[in-house]
């Protein structure tokens, strides 16, 4: 048995251990991604090999905390990809116009420039007051610093050239408070959202969702984990309800690709099928 095979048994026995011990279940993630990142984290510590991390793991809470952030990449941007949010305001607004009330899930939100990019968005298209915006992750250090809403000043200039692709129809800086080295997003944008811990691989289904948003989580799982979570959006969807995926991210090979509907596929954006 060559090195490669006994690294790999070991991880095997690493992410065991991460399930048996924490309930982080990280067994069907890219197996390129983990190794990549576990490889990280011993080049970084003083262990010699996994089997000496797996030892760590189970006796101190701070290594399992790092390894956590090391497998939950969370970079994230406003208006990342600003077409997607411009193909959102001039393809689907007008959908979700016609509905009286709306419920959107953003699924793997990092550190929450995202679901504060679309409820500026939101609020630009009127449509602020009608949405119940759920924003989850699994990671609890990400999603508080979502919740607080506070960024590094020198990011807003990338995020407003962002802003400005995307169609924003004012100013990005209407939206903050500058603080010193700080942004704080403004409080009226909180008020629709609720920010709550929810791991997709092992948490159940969010109800009746007009829209789900998850975008750049999928490309860290492996093709049976894909499809366990493109089932849980299919059950937590409304009939005509839209996904939105990461712009590297598809449905097309996906157990439950009939379900949906190509809606606009360089955005990645799918509607599910009415039954
Ligand atoms: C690269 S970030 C994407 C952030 C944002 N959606 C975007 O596209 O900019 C991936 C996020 O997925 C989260 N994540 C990874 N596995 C998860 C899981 N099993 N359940 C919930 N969130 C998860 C990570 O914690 C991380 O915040």
């Amino acid at each position: 048995m060559d090195t490669i095979e006994c690294e790999n048994i070991e991880i095997n026995l690493l992410l065991e251990a991460v399930y048996q011990k924490y309930g982080y279940d990280f067994r069907n993630y890219a197996r390129a991604h983990v190794k990549r990142r576990v490889m990280r984290r011993l080049a970084i510590s003083d262990l010699q090999n996994i089997s000496a991390l797996i030892h760590e793991i189970l006796y101190n809470q701070e290594v399992l905390d790092a390894l956590l952030l090391d497998l939950s990449i969370n970079v994230t941007e406003m208006f990342r990809d600003p077409l997607f949010y411009l193909t959102i305001r001039r393809e689907i607004i007008p959908v979700l116009r016609t509905y009286p009330f709306l419920k959107i899930w953003h699924a793997g939100c990092a550190t929450g420039e995202e679901v504060y990019s679309l409820a500026i968005l939101l609020k630009e298209e009127g449509l602020y007051n009608r949405v119940q915006i759920y924003a989850t992750d699994f990671n609890e250090v990400v999603l508080s610093k979502a919740k607080e809403g506070i960024y590094p000043v020198e990011l807003i200039k990338e995020y407003i050239a962002n802003y400005q692709k995307s169609g924003g129809v004012g100013s990005l800086a209407d939206y903050f408070n500058a603080r010193y080295e700080s942004v704080i997003m403004d409080q009226s944008l909180k008020d629709k959202v609720v920010f709550a811990d929810h791991n997709l691989v092992t948490d159940g289904v969010f109800g009746e969702m007009n829209m789900i948003i998850c975008r750049n989580v999928l490309i860290y799982f492996n093709k049976d984990l894909q499809d366990r979570v493109v089932k849980l959006f299919l059950d937590s969807l409304c009939s005509g309800g839209f996904l939105c995926l990461g712009t590297k991210e598809s449905l097309r090979f996906s157990k439950y690709y009939d379900r949906f509907e190509v809606l606009i596929d360089k955005e990645k954006i799918y509607r599910k099928k009415y039954c």
